[in-house]
């Protein structure tokens, strides 16, 4: 393939905006991807986009095309097929990136691979395993790569950790506590409108992240799931389980647990609480892995609060998860494991996307597989069975679900019989 490839992103919400259109300019201010298109659900996301001050100040000059066009539709009109027929006119080996609410993974992937595109999609990659098993034979028969950017696996710090407890220096894991609160104020945006009870919840939403690390880190796998949930009423009267205590249990008999809500308070300085601790049986002494995710080391205190919901006088930024900086030359440049995660998996699909056989392109995808530092739908469909358990979990009062893998993974309740 000699020409670089066209990006398709399906969805121009929160995710786009602040992480994966910038790391895709970036790539295409690199030479690496052609020309960029976003398909949002109505316009006035795609407006957003372009009027982003900061993605005119760090990518100058550089532009996508919209879908539907801002300038020809008006903002209540809703295009909820419209990706659709965007995806069926760019290239083939062209990449779409999908970026849309969990619950429309599903289709939009169908979409996408039908139309012989490499993918990128946030997590989660679907909500069961049979859609993850589906979705997943169906790209690998084609020679199509899909990677889940889970981009906490790219903090440095989950590397090291991986290697340490790879190379049997952390012991074996027993018990952890993990935590990702977020903000109050993601209430007002357009969570209200998707992520409700019957959708998702705070676990499934957020928890998967440190489930998912657990996962990367050990190599462990989760055998059972329980899910308690309190429901809480968004400001537009929907309803949401938006505070949440999970506990998976792991193939080795090792406990998790993970708090999860929308509770982080606005006038916090942090962007949000979260972090890992794992507590594990060393051969002649316990040994311990400590991550606190949320507070690096940063303190900031302003001449006053900027303008967007959460800013405080004294804060405590992030600077390694996605920042974009003056270093020489026009515009900014992206650093942090929010860009590098989503410019390895573009950069694995260009890689697979430039061969021609589809025999050696299978052989690239297993071995991206086999890895398993990209989370693709062979090495982490088991995202997707605890996601399906927290559901059913969290639907039942918090009842325990049992995951079992060989020849036909599913779920089940437990039985006390
Ligand atoms: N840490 C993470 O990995 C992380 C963080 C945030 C979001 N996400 C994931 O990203 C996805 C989107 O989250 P967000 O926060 O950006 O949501 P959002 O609500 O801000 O944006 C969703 C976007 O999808 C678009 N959309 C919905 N239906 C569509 C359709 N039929 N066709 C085209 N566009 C459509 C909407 O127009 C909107 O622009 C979710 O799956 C979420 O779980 C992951």
């Amino acid at each position: 393939m000699d020409q670089a490839p066209q990006i398709t992103i399906i969805g121009g919400g929160m995710i786009t905006q602040i992480q994966l259109l910038p790391t895709i300019y970036q790539l295409q201010r690199e030479g690496l991807v052609g020309e960029i298109h976003i398909c949002a659900l109505n316009s006035p996301p795609i407006l957003e986009l372009q009027n982003d001050p900061v993605l005119k100040k760090a990518f100058p000059g550089q532009g996508f095309v919209p879908h539907p066009d801002p300038a020809l539709s008006s903002p209540e009109n809703l295009f909820p097929e419209l990706y659709k027929e965007v995806l069926a006119d760019a290239p083939r080996n062209s990449i779409a990136v999908v970026a849309v609410p969990d619950q429309v993974h599903y289709e939009v992937l169908q979409v996408a691979l039908e139309s012989q595109a490499h993918v990128c999609v946030v997590k989660p990659l679907v909500q069961t395993f049979a859609q993850a098993e589906e979705i997943g034979s169906i790209a690998y028969e084609r020679g199509l790569v899909i990677g889940v950017e889970y981009h906490k696996r790219f903090d440095p710090r989950n590397l090291m950790a991986r290697s340490a407890y790879r190379e049997g220096k952390l012991g074996e894991f027993r018990l952890g506590q993990a935590q990702m609160i977020e903000p109050y104020y993601y209430r007002e945006s357009n969570f209200q409108n998707w992520c409700t009870c019957e959708n998702s919840d705070m676990f499934t939403y957020v928890g998967c992240h440190y489930v998912d690390l657990v996962a990367f880190i050990t190599g462990l796998k989760p055998v059972s799931v329980s899910v308690y949930g309190i429901v809480d009423e968004y400001p537009n009267g929907n309803k949401g389980f938006l505070w949440t205590d999970g506990r998976v249990l792991w193939e080795n008999g090792a406990s998790l647990s993970v708090v999860d809500a929308l509770g982080y308070p606005n006038a916090a300085a942090g962007g949000n609480a979260q972090g890992l601790t794992m507590w594990c049986q060393g051969s002649e002494d316990a040994t311990l892995l400590v991550h606190r995710d949320q507070y690096r080391g940063v303190k900031h205190s302003y001449e006053s609060a900027g303008d967007q919901p959460g800013d405080t006088v004294y804060a405590e930024p992030n600077p390694d998860y996605f920042q974009l900086l003056a270093q020489g030359g026009e515009g900014l440049l992206p650093a942090g494991y929010g860009h590098r995660s989503a410019e390895y998996i573009i950069r694995a699909c260009c890689r697979v996307g430039a061969v021609e056989s589809v025999e050696e392109r299978r052989r690239l995808i297993r071995a991206l597989d086999e890895d398993g530092i990209m989370a693709t739908p062979a090495n982490s469909s088991y995202n997707e069975l605890v996601v399906e358990a927290a559901r059913k979990s969290i639907q039942s009062g918090g009842r325990e679900v049992l995951i079992n893998y060989g020849e036909q993974p599913g779920i089940h309740f437990r039985d006390f019989s």
